[in-house]
């Protein structure tokens, strides 16, 4: 029986890529949660929520037209594979074997490099299972795909529970030893999309260390306590008090762009690891996670050159994401928890997103 407000999830053209493939959108509700995703790239084209009052907003930036998508986002809402964050160089060595994979941001390879998971076509099946709604989203990433070793077979399930939380939970298996980091690129304002920046938003990380990164934004492979620094978030603050501080891990990411170092570590279940509140309207939300890291990026490179989906300019700061992830460069990091998966293996974590208002 499905929960008052859930929905079978709705099938919809939103636009066709330039070879003619259609790309759908599936629509989803439960638990006053709505949820707008694409066949391409796994992308959360809207995710509203009401706020104090009951009124909903879309939380998510993102954009209208699958145009905008192919012609270039800064991963808005999309699925992150096959490696979330960077690797050094593109290059590493497993089982003395060495890899290189593609290189996009600068030296350095960035979310899975050019045509990452957030730019392929999934296969999408709606479900409904006792009170939750959901999606499975399906996709083989072939031996060699932008450089990574072996057949990556990925299932990736957005649910949307009773509560309104929405869920994902992601499954891969390999046929040749290789490495796996996948995550979500929502950019959150809970004020809403065109709602402006986001400094205001308080945020609480249960974290007492973060990665460092060199001017490449690469982790120097030191934990650092976070105590005394911007980075200190265990504490709840505002996104915008310390960003102006004049600390060099500031500079290199233009504001924060960095991995915090859980304090729970790799958990068999989700636990709660940040929330995030918007006074204003009253949205909040708490990330739960069975990974040892989140990456908190506070919108930095967002430049006043792309138009969202209320018809309004993205700058600076107008979206956060919480990336839930092994921690960047783990390939080339023996001492950070390992993202090698080997043939037999099942990689599976699992993020929640609880949303109050
Ligand atoms: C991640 C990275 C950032 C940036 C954004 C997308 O959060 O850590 O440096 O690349 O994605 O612009």
């Amino acid at each position: 029986m499905l929960a008052p407000g859930g929905r079978t999830p709705v099938k919809n053209l939103f636009g066709k890529l330039a070879d003619g493939t259609e790309i759908h959108s599936w629509s989803l509700e439960n638990g006053g949660t709505r949820l707008k995703v694409l066949s391409y790239g796994g992308i959360v084209q809207s995710l509203e929520i009401p706020d104090r009052h009951g009124r909903h907003a879309n939380v998510s930036l993102g954009f209208d037209t699958i145009e905008d998508y192919v012609a270039g986002s800064p991963y808005f809402g999309a699925l992150i594979g096959r490696y979330g964050n960077r690797i050094g160089d593109g290059r590493f060595t497993l089982d003395g074997e060495a890899c290189q994979v593609g290189v996009n941001d600068g030296v350095n390879s960035l979310h899975g490099g050019a045509e990452g998971f957030d730019s392929r076509v999934w296969d999408v099946e709606p479900f409904t299972a006792g009170s939750d709604v959901g999606l499975y989203l399906y996709r083989t990433s072939a031996d060699g795909e932008m450089g990574y070793p072996g057949t990556l077979k990925v299932k990736v399930t957005y649910t949307l529970t009773e509560h309104g939380d929405w869920r994902i939970d992601y499954e891969a298996t390999t046929d040749k030893v290789t490495v796996v980091n996948l995550t979500s690129h929502v950019y959150w304002n809970l004020a809403g999309e065109s709602g402006g920046t986001i400094h205001d938003h308080e945020l609480r990380i249960d974290a007492s260390h973060f990665t460092p990164v060199d001017s490449g934004l690469i982790p120097t492979g030191e934990l650092a306590e976070v105590a005394g620094t911007p980075f200190d978030f265990r504490r709840t603050k505002t996104v915008g008090e310390d960003i102006r501080v004049a600390h060099q891990q500031l500079l290199y990411a233009k504001g924060f762009d960095h991995n915090w170092v859980l304090d729970k570590g790799v958990t068999a279940e989700p636990v709660a690891v940040a929330t995030l509140r918007d006074p204003s309207s009253g949205r909040a939300m708490t990330v739960s996670t069975t990974e040892p890291g989140m990456q908190f990026y506070s919108g930095n490179f967002l430049d006043a050159t792309l138009v969202g989906t209320g018809g309004t300019v993205y700058r600076q700061g107008d979206g956060l994401c919480l990336e839930t992830q092994h921690f960047p460069d783990s390939p080339n990091k023996p001492s950070f928890p390992s993202t090698v998966l080997r043939p037999g293996q099942v990689y599976r974590t699992t993020t929640v997103h609880s949303f109050e208002h």
